[in-house]
């Protein structure tokens, strides 16, 4: 791919933040490096220009950077009892990138320690500038107080042409800590829903939560919590633009839906966000503390099952 003058600020402005933030990550080596930003920042300046430079070369997949740990949230599921009033349903209509909210604070010093992958490059560099700039910005949110405690902001990662979009109500601990969302206990499991039971590649989907930050002692998000985060979970939506979406729980399925977090029944029957059919599955740590052992099997997987089946069914239709 080469840059010139036709190509489109919003393209530009995307490639620049990412490659800043490559510098910040200490990943600069991967696009090129500050020689690369040095030419598009040129580039900009000069939209009218005639000269073309040569685009940072893409890598083809996102580095593995750290390895699994064990521990699971401890409450997250359909059956959790209600702490908090309903919360703010993440809208359905708003566009790709609204204005940014009022920062309540700035995020604290530490907001960010730990090495997280880009997501994996796609063949739409505009797609991919939009969702660099965008996530540069979530990076740096201090929109609400979740960002004072957080190690990491929790982007998401997966393909950005998945068919199917997970999302869950927020990082737990293992997740601030290594940047990625679902990697402890209960993302092993919501790996092999994906991988046995979808039979996809947990890569081919995208995997994303509610809120960025981490809730501390892994409460619920609180309905401010998910209005402020909702700008991004709507433009990572509106981008991937999934043919299913699965909300991770009823935390997530209840905050979709603008639903109390009590609301029973959400599972098993299809849902619709923002004209996208959305399926509510049992959170893996409520599946974890319904098995008696390793080997166990229970109602609430064999439920699971089917649920993954029909989304297949659903993407294979659509
Ligand atoms: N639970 C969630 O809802 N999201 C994660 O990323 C991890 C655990």
């Amino acid at each position: 791919m080469t840059l010139n003058h036709q190509t489109s600020d919003a393209a530009l402005q995307g490639l620049i933040a990412r490659l800043e933030m490559d510098q910040d990550l200490g990943l600069d080596y991967i696009h090129g490096g500050p020689a690369a930003l040095d030419a598009i920042i040129r580039l900009s300046a000069e939209a009218k220009a005639t000269a073309s430079v040569p685009a940072p070369t893409h890598r083809a997949s996102a580095p593995h950077i750290a390895p699994e740990s064990d521990s699971a949230p401890a409450q997250s599921v359909l059956d959790k009892p209600a702490a908090h009033p309903q919360p703010a349903p993440v809208p359905a209509t708003a566009s790709a990138a609204p204005a940014s909210p009022t920062p309540v604070r700035p995020p604290s010093g530490r907001f960010r320690t730990t090495l997280v992958p880009l997501p994996e490059v796609v063949a739409n560099p505009a797609k991919e500038a939009s969702i660099a700039a965008l996530r540069a910005e979530c990076m740096e949110c201090g929109g609400c107080e979740l960002c004072e405690r957080r190690s990491s902001v929790v982007w998401g990662e997966g393909s950005l042409d998945a068919d199917v979009m997970f999302i869950g109500e927020g990082p737990g601990r293992d997740e601030d800590r290594e940047g990625r969302p679902f990697v402890g206990r209960s993302g092993r499991l919501l790996t092999d829903i994906i991988e046995k039971g979808m039979k996809t590649p947990r890569g081919q989907v995208f995997i994303t939560n509610v809120v960025k930050c981490r809730p501390p002692g892994n409460r619920d998000p609180r309905p401010e919590e998910v209005e402020a985060c909702s700008r991004f979970l709507r433009a990572q939506i509106d981008l991937i633009a999934p043919k299913v979406i699965v909300a991770v729980g009823g935390v997530a399925g209840c905050a979709l839906l603008g639903l109390s977090p009590r609301s029973p029944g959400l599972r098993g029957k299809w849902h619709q966000y923002a004209g996208i059919p959305m399926r509510v599955i049992f959170h893996p740590s409520y599946l974890l503390r319904q098995r008696k052992d390793d080997a166990d099997r229970t109602d609430a997987d064999r439920q699971t099952w089917k649920d993954v089946q029909e989304v297949m069914t659903q993407v294979q239709g659509a």
